[in-house]
Parts: structure tokens; sequence; C-alpha cells
């Protein structure tokens, strides 16, 4: 026997086959709020654990370990977390009277912004961690188990991807057609509305040869999709390989050389990072989808101005005529944001201008939400909630009469799709268009993982139907087998 004898193993271990020590199988359950940026490091933090023996469940009641991963970027993202904590207590309590321990951390936005008033607020969290600090979690866990309340809320964020990208170098599990990879964190433009800034801390890119790693582990585990993410995307400014400083255009015209790896997209983009090279990609590459998303938040001067935006909404239209001279096809997405304070009628009415003559495929339309800390929460001129409340009906009707325009002007095309999983019924599965439209198509399993051109049919008011067409499925050989396999996303 190779291992320490039984009474030296602590309460976290338990003894495998030949006698070494291993942790205990423990579970926990990851709830993820906000962008796309905490998915990926909510599916990087169960890497992490699965190293300290933890299995998911999605189930809170049997969870030894709860995590939220929050988002703080509006009011009621940030109150979620308290209701979400306050069934936790209850489950807590019940479990504590059968003996059973549960640790609850809160991770990500709110838990960088308000850190320790979070377990003054509600005493059952025994854990907060920011999203640079991930890597330290087992550490962070045992201190918690101890018994001590642990507040990490400090920013290394080199520190945290160096960790993190560790666990992917040993695939064991096939994983799904599509997934995130983020490529650049935080944020230097301070918009005068968001707490980005100072949630995620100041702008930093991966280097190059971090994100070539991690795309051709991906590509090589069965994912043909990467989404390269980034508060701001498009900002990126990574080291290469060459000593260089490699901008987005350049890193997505390298990981377009790699096997296997159909689709590239990438999200989210300001306006003013949209470069030559960047456009040029849009025009180069076949693998980079035609979409963008280009969130703009007023058609207002005035607004975009007092928002700090750094561009006017003349720029913004020159910027979109010669995205869609390189890219005809792209369908354009954007992020609005309606009763800025002070803006007036004729502030909005340039928004809802400005929609009309850009057109897009689909849209994001919040109502302004104070955020303590940042400077609108303390600007002059609040707009009435009731005001808020018809103008994002408005905004958000056209939005939604543009979206149904876009989708039907696809019937009847042949698109490529990618096909991601089993749909609802049996015998369909659910791909995506090329333009990030949910599609339906009756077709065999051993699809799942490939693209394929698919006839487009039918229009349903969230998604497309379509029909495989015959003879043209060439990648059919081509496609992974997936009988054996098991998805872990
Ligand atoms: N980096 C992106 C936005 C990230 S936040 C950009 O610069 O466009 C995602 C979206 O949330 C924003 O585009 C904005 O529309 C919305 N948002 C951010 N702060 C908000 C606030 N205080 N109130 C309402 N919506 C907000
Ligand atoms: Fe927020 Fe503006 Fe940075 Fe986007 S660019 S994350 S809106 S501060
Ligand atoms: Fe929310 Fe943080 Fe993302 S505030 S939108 S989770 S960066």
């Amino acid at each position: 026997m190779t291992g320490r004898p039984e009474h030296q193993i602590n309460k976290d271990e338990t003894l495998s086959k030949d006698g070494e020590a291993v942790p205990a199988p423990r579970k926990v359950f990851v709830k993820t709020y906000g962008c796309q940026m905490n998915v990926y490091d909510s599916e990087r933090m169960t890497d992490v654990l699965a190293r300290e023996g933890y299995t998911a469940t999605d189930s809170v009641d049997d969870a030894d370990l709860v995590l939220l991963n929050t988002c703080h970027i509006r009011e009621k993202a940030a109150e979620k977390v308290y209701s979400e904590l306050g069934r936790i207590r209850k489950i807590k309590t019940e479990r504590a009277r059968e003996g059973k321990e549960m640790v609850v951390g809160v991770a990500g936005c709110v838990a960088q912004a308000e850190g320790a008033e979070i377990s003054r607020r509600a005493p059952i969290v025994d854990l907060v961690v920011g999203p640079q600090s991930y890597h330290q979690l087992p550490d962070l866990l045992r201190k918690a188990k101890g018994g001590e309340k642990v507040v990490e809320t400090e920013f290394d964020i080199d520190a945290k991807f160096d960790h993190l990208s560790e666990k992917v170098e040993k695939p064991k599990l096939q994983r799904a057609p599509s997934a995130f990879l983020t490529v650049q964190e935080g944020c230097d433009k301070f918009c005068t509305f968001c707490v980005v800034p100072y949630t995620r801390g100041a702008e930093v890119s991966r280097s190059v040869s971090q994100i070539i790693d991690e795309a051709e582990r991906m590509a090589a585990s069965g994912v043909r999709e990467v989404t390269l993410l980034g508060q701001n995307v498009n900002a990126y400014h990574g080291d290469g390989p060459d000593g260089e400083t490699w901008g987005l255009g350049r890193l997505l015209r390298r990981l377009a050389e790699i096997e296997g790896l159909d689709r590239l997209r990438y999200t989210t983009s300001h306006p003013r990072d949209m470069d030559d090279e960047l456009i040029e990609a849009h025009r180069d590459l076949k693998s980079l989808m035609p979409y963008l998303h280009l969130p703009v938040q007023s058609g207002s001067d005035k607004i975009l101005k007092a928002m700090n935006r750094k561009h006017t909404r003349d720029d913004y239209f020159r910027l979109i005529d010669r995205i869609r001279e390189a890219a005809p096809d792209i369908a354009l997405s954007g992020d609005f944001i309606v009763g800025f304070p002070g803006e007036s009628d004729a502030d909005f009415e340039d928004t809802m201008d400005l929609i009309r003559r850009v057109g897009y495929g689909s849209a994001f339309s919040f109502k302004y939400s104070q955020r303590p800390g940042t400077p609108g929460a303390t600007m002059a001129d609040q707009v009435p909630e009731d005001v808020k409340t018809a103008r994002l009906a408005e905004l958000q009707a056209l939005v939604t009469e543009q979206q149904k325009a876009f989708n039907a002007s696809r019937l009847g095309m042949t698109c490529d799709v990618l096909f991601e999983k089993k749909g609802r019924l049996p015998g369909q599965l659910v791909g995506k268009s090329p333009w990030l439209q949910p599609v339906q198509i009756d077709a065999p399993d051993v699809l799942i993982g490939s693209v394929q051109p698919v006839e487009i049919v039918e229009i349903g008011s969230n998604s497309l139907f379509g029909r495989l067409i015959e003879g043209h499925n060439e990648t059919l050989s081509q496609a992974p087998d997936l009988k054996e396999v098991a998805f872990d996303a």
C-alpha cells in the first residue's frame, strides 16, 4: 500500500482502491447569471473543482457546495442573487439538521462590487470571490470550510488564465459543438452608465499562444464553433509569438487555420475599436460568421456624449457602411439603453431613427438602471420610470418587426447549419444558421457536430425550420462518432 494510513486522511479525503488518499466525492451546484463571460468562467470553475473531487449537480438540494456566478450590470440582475440566497438559506438549514455541510459561495460581478457586504446582508454566504480569483478556489474553499468568512476580490488576471486553462489540456470528454473562449477581459472605456470597468478591472488581453493552444484543444475535443469573448473583444491586443502586438483581425486569421474549427464568432464589440484589419477579416475569412454584435446604446449625439461613448451617430453610420461593403450579408445586432439621464423625446426619436436606418437582425434593449459608483447614477434629469417603460415598449416593437423581417428574408434560402443538439421532438435536431438564428431540422443524430447545407422552408416566431439538402451531406462521413461520448456542456 502506497497511500497514507487511514487515520491520517483528513475529512475531505477518502481512500482509493490502491490506498491513495484522494478527495472525497462531492457535489457542486453552479448557477450562472449575466453575460457569456460568466458562462465561460463557470465552466472553468467547474474544471478547477473537478480536480478537487467535485462533480456538477443541477439540484441545490444535494449540493455540498453552491456557487452563484453573479451579474451586477443592472439593479434587477444584482437583486436576483439575494432572492436566490433566501431560497438557499432554507435548504442549507435543512441540510444542517441532517448533519450535512453546505458551503455557499458568491462569485462574479456582484462579488467584486459588494465584497464583504454580501455576507453581512446574507449571513449564509461563506465565501465571496471576484472574477479574477477563481484559480484560488480550492484554497479559499478550505478556509471557508474551516469556518472563516472568506472574501477575495484582488485583481490578478494573468494568474487566473494561467491556472484556469491548465485542465483543458487533457480533454476527457467530447465537448459540445459550440464553445466560448475568453480572449480579453475588463474595460478601460468607462461609459458613464456601466459597472464593468469596476467589476472586471482594466482591459487585459491573453497571449496569442495561450489562445491558440486552447482553441486547438477545443477543436480536438469536438468543438466546431468558437466564440471569442471579451467585454471589449475588438480592443484585443495580445502578445503575438513574433514579439508584436496582435489585434483581433490578426488573431482571427490565425484561428481560421486551425483544422476542424469551421466557425468563428466574437462578442462584444465597441464601435470605436472596429479597425480595418478586423473589417477585412470579415471580407476574407470564410469561417468568420456574418454576424456582428455592435452596441451603440443611443442614436442621439447629446446622449452618446453624456454616456462617454466617444463617437457620434454619424461615425456609427459610416462604420456600418464600411462593414456592409466588406461583408454584404452580415447580420447586425445591437444593445440600446432607453431613459439615460437627460434623454428627451427628441433624443429617443434619434435612437428610433438610427434603428430604422441601420436595420438590425436582432437587438437587446434595456431601461437605464442607476448603478452605484457610476457617474450616470448621480446625473441630473433622471428619466421617470413610466417614460422609460413606454420608450422601451416602442423600441422593442420596432426591433421585433425588424427581426421578423430579417428572419422572413431567409425563406427559400440555402445556408450552412451547424448541428448542435437534439431538438424537442424525436428525430429533430437544432442547429444554428450563419446569422445566429436557431434552425430546426428533421435529421439523424449522427449529424450533431457537423455543418450541413440546409434549405430554409418555414419561418417560426423564434426559429427557422429547415430541410437537409439531399445528396449534399458529404460531411456526413467526417462527422465525429458521437454514439459513445457524453457532452460536458
Ligand atoms: N461592452 C459592451 C457592453 C457590455 S454590458 C459595450 O460597450 O457595448 C451589456 C449591455 O448592458 C450594454 O451594452 C448596455 O446596453 C447594457 N447596460 C449596461 N449598463 C447598463 C445600465 N446601467 N442600465 C441599463 N443597461 C445597461
Ligand atoms: Fe461598459 Fe462601456 Fe466598457 Fe462596454 S465599453 S463594458 S458599456 S464601460
Ligand atoms: Fe454582468 Fe459582469 Fe457580465 S456585470 S454582464 S456578468 S461582466
